[in-house]
């Protein structure tokens, strides 16, 4: 019998994905389930922002000499503790922790995935009501199974990456999340308290006239790369244009938007940080997978993003991301 659905909760998609896989032992639905309602979790705190004591800064630095905020930490508690406490995950690493966290107990010692995540980017916007995101990706470990977890299976290349996704606290709650075969897009019904699917196989438009940089480093780009934002600002209708500037400062709301919409995000290396300031495991590789299973693409100037072998957890990259055919305009420019 058919029974005809309206729509899909993030749960019964993942359980009709697994459905096309017969050896499918339910891992991986299940690792999604328990980020979703991390997400949920963050995304409650995230709206209470200004009424209780959840705004500012914590008072310490990351790993990275970042500042530190409230939310960073309650965020990546959430999602540290869901991991933990399921059965799908036998370590994490996470933008705001020094090192990876082994699980180490039976059940995590025989599960197949690691997760890694920001647990939440652009927190420098957390207080003036912008919206802000989580990233996440899952690796199938390449350490023994039954045996805890080791820093090998987080130094994966992102093209072994089985899925990513993020999640965007924005005017509407959205978790998106890419395997191989599709991206798709839920938005949290708020009346029932579920991920529902509202925008199924998402597909980044081949061409767009969004670009997001932040023009404030403009003099401190290589002059490839300042070459072709000029060439943006000179578009006009005789070739693809006009182009508008957006950027929020936070990636996950300016990537989303450009998935959508077509165009083009840029964070390159400067004069002071020629690697820029992304981290390749939890912010790049992540929306690297998503944007090309989405018909994207994604490099650091030179290269594939997804093909870089990662050397040390929280590596930077410069980054290029977004609508096949302005990625390639843009490689016009920076290959030179
Ligand atoms: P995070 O809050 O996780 O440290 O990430 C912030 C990132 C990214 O979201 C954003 O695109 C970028 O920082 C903005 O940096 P600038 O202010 O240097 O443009
Ligand atoms: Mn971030
Ligand atoms: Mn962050």
């Amino acid at each position: 019998m058919l029974i005809n659905r309206n729509v899909l909760t993030l749960d019964e998609f993942t359980i009709q994905e697994m459905r096309a896989f017969p050896s499918a032992t339910g891992e991986l639905s299940s690792l999604l389930r328990d980020l979703g309602l991390a997400a949920k979790r963050v995304n409650v705190e995230v709206n209470k922002a200004g009424l209780v004591d959840i705004l500012g800064d914590f008072g310490t630095t990351n790993v990275q000499g970042e500042e530190v905020k409230k939310l960073d930490i309650y965020a990546n508690n959430q999602f540290m503790g869901v991991l933990k406490h399921g059965i799908s995950c036998a370590g994490i690493a996470s933008e705001e922790l020094d090192d990876i966290v082994i699980f180490d107990d039976e059940v995590s010692n025989n599960s197949k995935y690691i997760c890694m995540f920001d647990p939440l980017d652009g927190s420098g916007n957390i207080d003036v009501g912008i919206s802000i995101g989580t990233i996440f990706c899952i690796y199938k470990r390449v350490s023994e199974l039954g045996k805890p977890c080791t820093a090998a299976d987080f130094l994966q290349p992102g093209n072994r990456q089985v899925a990513a996704g993020y999640v965007i606290y924005g005017s509407s709650t959205m978790f998106v999340y890419a395997t191989k075969r599709s991206v798709n897009g839920f938005t949290l019904d708020q009346a029932v308290g579920e991920f529902s699917l509202s925008h199924p196989d998402i597909k980044c438009p081949t061409d767009g006239k969004i670009y997001s940089v932040n023009h404030g480093n403009f003099f401190r780009y290589e002059e490839n790369v300042r070459n072709y934002i000029n060439t943006c600002q000179r578009k006009d209708k005789t070739n693809g244009g006009p182009y508008t500037q957006r950027y929020i400062g936070s990636m996950v709301a300016d990537v989303h938007r450009n998935l959508i919409k077509g165009g083009i995000f840029a964070y390159p290396g400067t004069i002071d940080r020629p690697k820029g300031k992304l981290r390749l495991l939890y912010e790049c590789n992540p929306f690297a997978f998503i944007t090309e299973i989405a018909g994207g693409r994604a490099t650091d100037g030179k290269q594939r993003i997804l093909d870089i072998q990662p050397t040390e957890l929280h590596q930077r990259t410069p980054f290029f991301v977004g609508s096949k055919n302005m990625m390639d305009e843009l490689d016009t420019f920076i290959r030179k």
